[in-house]
């Protein structure tokens, strides 16, 4: 069975985003697939975080993973800071990257664009991020468009290392959805939708009320010529509405074009909104009974076991390879 690894940040809300370009492609991928998904809480202190809100959001990421569907029995659900084999790959493979391919990496250049002070762990992000993955031997990465930069980086670091010191290392592929993997901004359709928006009408996290959801969606911008139609270039904000809703609503942009032929905007964004507060009324049902309980703990503590097992012995090879201590 080929092995998938992927993860995401605690670092504040989960947004539609993260579910339709991530979490929704899991759950559906974790049928054929050996599976690792990681709640990625290192990553996220690249950036100052308050301790108690981190806390409380890794253990929010980790019940949203179970509640949208993750499968105790098919997958393994750990917190990446209670795997220590990865900070050890980082370093070494820190020690092969290159600080021009680090700082050419769009989002270190979005995040540090303007700020006075910046730290060297979100320079060093992509090798950290890296490690995660080659140190599951993924086969496949799923992941949104937003990432495929720092796949391309990995793999090239996994060449690298294969090549200067010993093939101990699978390549990944990436898997980037057909429609979803870009979820644009409700307010600015042609910027991706982010936790970090300043708006809080442009984006809806997993836990928005239906009232919010509503709300949000009827007044997301589209354009004034009443044509629901997928046209990114020239409508991308109905483009934006319909990828969510083929997405959430499992019907194909084609047949959601024909469904609305001749219908206006009021009543596509209703139909829209039910579909997503139906899509996320179970999830934040069981996200309420999880985040608190002892289940959730035995399934993290269950997943770290598993991956320290798996993790620890790719660091002993990564440090043989390297000739670092005694051999092993
Ligand atoms: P993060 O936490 O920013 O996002 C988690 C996942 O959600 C996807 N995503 C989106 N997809 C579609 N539309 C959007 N608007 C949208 N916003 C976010 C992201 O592409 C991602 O798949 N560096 C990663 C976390 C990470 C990781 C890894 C991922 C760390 N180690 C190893 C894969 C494998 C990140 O910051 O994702």
């Amino acid at each position: 069975m080929k092995t998938i690894f992927s993860g995401i940040q605690p670092s504040g809300v989960i947004t539609l985003g993260n579910y339709v370009g991530a979490i929704k492609q899991f759950i559906e991928l974790q049928h054929d697939y050996e599976c690792y998904f990681c709640v990625v809480d290192q990553h996220a202190i690249t950036v100052p975080q308050d301790p108690a809100q981190l806390r409380k959001n890794i253990r929010g990421l980790a019940a949203l993973y179970v509640a949208a569907g993750l499968d105790r029995q098919k997958a393994t659900l750990f917190i990446q800071s209670e795997v220590p084999a990865h900070a050890q790959a980082s370093w070494m493979l820190q020690c092969i990257s290159y600080i021009g391919e680090l700082e050419r990496m769009t989002q270190f250049k979005d995040k540090s664009i303007g700020k006075e002070a910046v730290s060297a762990g979100l320079l060093t992000y992509p090798p950290l991020m890296a490690g995660d993955i080659l140190l599951y031997e993924a086969d496949l990465v799923p992941v949104g468009e937003d990432q495929k930069q720092h796949l391309e980086l990995t793999r090239d670091l996994a060449e690298r290392f294969n090549r200067r010191y010993k093939e101990i290392f699978t390549i990944p592929d990436i898997r980037i959805p057909k429609v979803g993997a870009r979820i644009m901004s409700l307010q600015e359709p042609t910027k991706k939708m982010s936790k970090s928006d300043s708006n809080q009408k442009a984006f809806i996290t997993l836990l928005d009320t239906p009232k919010q959801i509503e709300k949000k969606i009827k007044s997301s911008v589209t354009d004034s010529e009443g044509i629901i139609k997928f046209d990114i270039e020239n409508k991308p904000g109905v483009s934006n509405l319909l990828s969510i809703y083929s997405i959430l609503g499992g019907k194909t942009i084609e047949e959601l074009e024909a469904q609305y032929e001749g219908k206006g905007y009021g009543e596509f964004k209703g139909d829209l909104a039910k579909v997503v507060v139906d899509a996320l009324s179970p999830i934040q049902e069981r996200y309420y009974e999880l985040v608190e309980s002892k289940e959730l703990d035995d399934i993290l503590d269950e997943g770290a076991e598993k991956a320290n097992v798996q993790a620890s012995k790719m660091v002993r090879k990564m440090e043989n390879a390297m000739g670092l201590g005694r051999k092993k």
